[in-house]
């Protein structure tokens, strides 16, 4: 059984946003805290823990949960007991269900590699600020995740062809008047063979902070589309409308003018992730002793595959292309690295920018929303090379 105590989490009152988790809080006695992840996790939020990955841990392709973000928009269950805890299906089917863990544990399971990225991702870098997690580059992650296939669990309950839409609930404890994190998503992706309800990350039981013990696996989009701690799934026969899909995930169809407000009747659900790059080292402000250096990374394009990563030195003008890295997989990540040698000791920006196969290239400047969704600006990091 797990217990309030070692699924709920507390922090120091001292310990501020955006602070980096030092190891003594790792720990875990009655004391102590329990947090999730490694040192080295950012910790963005306290109050229902957000953790960003700091860049440099984009060093494998894979990630290893404890390095894996987390995004809470409310308190995680604060019990989950396995033997009483259940899924069902229901809505526009022809007979409801009812699974239990070794129900979908019984059923053909599908593996999918996925890069899971908060649509927030990059909200930190917007021009005017942007309310919200002030996520800068690491609210992303990739792993192995494992289940049975979405559409096999609808086909159980005898999906009818009045379900437009397939609306995902958890088991998040709602604090006071907050709305409860329900959202759907449309019936085609649903029935996708790569849609999952995943029960494994990485090879094991999904850790309790990444939705203990099923979540919805949506690859290739936002990470909002992957509900944890799933308990329900109803087929609806409309797109669900509740705040976590209007006025929440919201794009605007035209692009706005920086600081103008989104017009809702003029906007869209957030769907698939965009092409992007993140240069994982050397990281931002550093001093790098040699001259001759490895810059690496990683890049992903939600359902397209990234064909390319270019590497600029000098501010956009020349770009060259970087070397992919060997693992890949149809909605991971591909690591990329460029060895470089500067020119000489001094200060250089360093630029990355992806192509994807639908043709898709990183732009300039984000295109600016009022939530900071989807920013997938060409990544720069600064350093002073001292050699
Ligand atoms: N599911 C539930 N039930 N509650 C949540 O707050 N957050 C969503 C999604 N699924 C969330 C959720 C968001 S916004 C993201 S980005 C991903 O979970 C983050 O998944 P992770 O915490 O496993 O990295």
């Amino acid at each position: 059984m797990i217990t309030r105590r070692n699924f709920l989490w507390t922090v120091p009152a001292g310990l501020a946003a955006a602070t980096v988790l030092p190891p003594m809080l790792c720990g875990a006695d009655d004391q102590s805290v329990y947090i999730p992840g490694e040192a080295g996790m950012i910790v963005r939020s306290e109050r229902f823990f957000d953790l960003e990955a700091p860049t440099e841990f984009f060093n494998s392709w894979i990630t290893p949960a404890p390095h894996f973000f987390v995004r809470n928009h409310m308190h995680e269950p604060a019990s989950l007991e396995v033997s009483s805890w259940q899924l069902t299906i229901s809505g526009e089917v022809e007979k409801p269900l009812t699974l239990t863990l070794a129900d979908l544990q019984k059923m053909t399971p599908h593996s999918v590699t996925n890069t899971l990225e908060c649509a927030g991702n990059g909200r930190a870098f917007a021009q005017p600020h942007v309310p919200g997690i002030q996520w800068q580059k690491g609210a992303v992650g990739t792993a192995k995740f494992s289940g049975p296939r979405l559409r096999d669990v609808l086909q159980r309950a005898g999906a009818k062809d009045s379900g437009k839409h397939v609306m995902f609930r958890g088991l998040d404890e709602v604090p006071g008047k907050v709305p409860p994190f329900i959202r759907s998503i449309p019936i085609e992706k649903a029935l996708d063979e790569d849609t999952l309800v995943a029960l494994q990350m990485n090879g094991a039981a999904i850790p309790k902070h990444h939705g203990f013990p099923a979540r919805a696996l949506v690859p290739g989009w936002i990470g909002a589309a992957s509900c944890k701690w799933l308990t329900e799934v109803k087929l609806l026969d409309k797109e669900f409308d509740g705040n976590f899909m209007k006025p929440g995930y919201r794009m605007p169809n035209h692009p706005l003018k920086p600081g103008d407000p989104l017009n809702l009747d003029d906007s869209h659900v957030v769907t698939a992730l965009n092409v992007k790059s993140v240069i994982a080292t050397p990281t931002d402000g550093s001093r790098v002793k040699s001259r001759t250096l490895n810059i690496r990374g990683a890049a992903w394009a939600g359902e397209a595959d990234v064909v390319k990563v270019e590497i600029s030195t000098d501010e956009g003008n020349t770009w060259k292309v970087g070397q992919l890295g060997r693992e890949h997989a149809k909605y991971a990540w591909r690591l990329w690295s460029f060895p470089w040698h500067a020119p000489k000791a001094g200060d250089y920006t360093i630029l990355s920018r992806a192509t994807d196969s639908q043709g898709r290239v990183q732009p300039a400047a984000p295109e600016w929303n009022p939530s900071g969704y989807l920013n997938n600006a060409i990544d720069r990091v600064r350093i002073h090379v001292e050699a």
